[in-house]
């Protein structure tokens, strides 16, 4: 492989260095290209083919649907690691040893609190509100309250940020959805584990003691695992722009959960749920649904299915789909609805307008299943991928603060009007 690339434009030749990455995946650096090519830029909505950084988080290789954190592939982090040593890995780089652990754990405990002024700002919201928006607009609003903005040159000051919000977000994320349902706002427990105290805070009821079942402790665990980062997908390219104007890592992340938020991204869950609901409604008619989702006249897409970058099985939704069939079988739950998606899955898999783009399930097709077993409601499906993609989220802005990002300023074609002289009212 040259380490170089050549671009001829109007008979002058340009070199640009390659850079190759640890999986040998190779990037043309065009640093130089505006400046040596005299205002030359490329262009490429969606970012298709842009790389946006170089990081060391997390790979994927979507035509082999591969996915690693840190190195470490997604199925054995799934089935041997939990949340919160994942969490660790991530953020900072190595699974962690017991100790370490403990003591991130005790730290993160310290600061499960929320000021209880925060209560007021959600009070403030109608229970119509989506979950989503209250949650960002509570993360944004903790800045409010512990102030101190993130001096990443201090280790101390980073990890004390990282700590807190990873203690107060479960607890913003428990208190969106019990303001919703009218319930009164709970706390956790310090004696239960991060997972377990989401469960808790969420589900307790105000008169009765609250019973940890280890089939959902299990679930939800894992599912916080498969969704916890995924390089620079949409959100997170959001949080690492926010935060490359140095603005704190608190809105930087809400900003995340609002990109999140959008039914093509990790609204996809959401939405996948409401339309085999529709299908069941419609007597399991799968057929008319397909025929929607090929109907270029139909804005109607097959929500959890098609990736931008799977161009494969998305290995999530692999590991989702078996846990949705031993999840509900622990908890003897019958749902139709997982039969209806299996039967959408096996339509579309053998349907040439999907095979024909390589169209998938990704990780949003089969994750509601689980949370609505789990007695999780639909509208708080997104929230649940945020939680878990929290520490996705503070890795990689994290690692855009450390690494002296520039600040994010893509350039553009401009296709508007040439100059013209300005035209008073009566001559319009
Ligand atoms: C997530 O990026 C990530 O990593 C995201 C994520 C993460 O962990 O952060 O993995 C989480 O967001 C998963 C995706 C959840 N979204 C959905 O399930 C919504 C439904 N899927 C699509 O809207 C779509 O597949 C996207 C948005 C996921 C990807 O869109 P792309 O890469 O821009 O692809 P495209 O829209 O250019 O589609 C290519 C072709 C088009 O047809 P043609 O113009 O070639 O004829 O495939 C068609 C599309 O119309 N197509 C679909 C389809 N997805 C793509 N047709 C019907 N149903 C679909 N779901």
């Amino acid at each position: 492989m040259s380490d170089k690339a050549t671009l001829e434009i109007n008979g002058e030749k340009y070199e640009f260095p390659i850079k190759i990455g640890t999986e040998n995946e190779v990037a043309i650096d065009i640093k130089s290209l505006r400046g040596s090519t005299n205002g030359v830029i490329t262009i490429d909505p969606g970012y298709k083919n842009t790389g946006s950084c170089e990081s060391a988080i997390t790979f994927l290789d979507g035509e082999k649907g591969i996915l690693r954190y840190r190195g470490y592939s997604i199925e054995e982090l799934a089935e041997k690691a939990d949340f919160l040593e994942v969490v660790y890995l991530l953020i900072f780089g190595e699974l962690p040893t017991q100790d370490q652990l403990d003591k991130f754990e005790s730290d993160i405990k310290e600061r499960s609190m929320v000021d209880d002024d925060v209560k007021k700002i959600l009070d403030a919201f109608p229970k119509s509100a989506h979950p989503m928006g209250v949650l960002s607009s509570l993360t944004s609003a903790l800045t409010a309250f512990y102030p101190s903005s993130v001096d990443v040159n201090s280790e101390d000051d980073m990890y004390n940020a990282i700590v807190r919000i990873l203690a107060k977000f479960p607890i913003l994320v428990a208190w969106t959805m019990r303001k919703k349902h009218g319930l009164p706002l709970e706390y956790g427990d310090d004696n239960l584990g991060y997972v377990e105290n989401v469960l808790k805070m969420m589900f307790k009821k105000p008169s009765s003691d609250y019973e940890q079942n280890p089939i959902l402790v299990n679930a939800l665990d894992k599912l916080l695992i498969l969704h916890a980062d995924h390089e620079q997908n949409c959100s997170t390219s959001t949080v690492r722009i926010a935060g490359s104007s140095h603005a704190g890592l608190f809105v930087s992340l809400a900003s995340g959960i609002s990109a999140l938020w959008g039914p093509l991204h990790g609204g996809a869950n959401q939405a996948v749920l409401e339309m085999l609901e529709a299908i069941k409604q419609d007597g399991g008619d799968t057929k008319k649904y397909m025929a929607k989702a090929k109907d270029k006249n139909d804005p109607f897409r097959l929500m959890g299915f098609g990736h931008r970058v799977y161009k494969n099985f998305d290995p999530r939704a692999k590991i989702i789909k078996k846990a949705a069939d031993e999840v509900l079988n622990d908890l003897g739950v019958e749902d139709p609805i997982l039969d209806i998606a299996k039967g959408l899955e096996k339509e579309a898999l053998e349907d040439p307008y999907f095979v024909d783009r390589k169209l998938y399930p990704n990780v949003d097709f089969y994750s509601g299943i689980i949370y609505r077993a789990m007695g999780i409601p639909v509208e708080m499906f997104t929230v649940m991928f945020a939680l878990g993609r929290l520490p996705g989220w503070i890795a990689q802005w994290r690692e855009m603060r450390m690494r002296n990002e520039p600040i994010g300023r893509p350039r553009q074609l401009y296709i508007g009007a040439t100059h013209r002289p300005f035209k008073s009212i009566e001559k319009r």
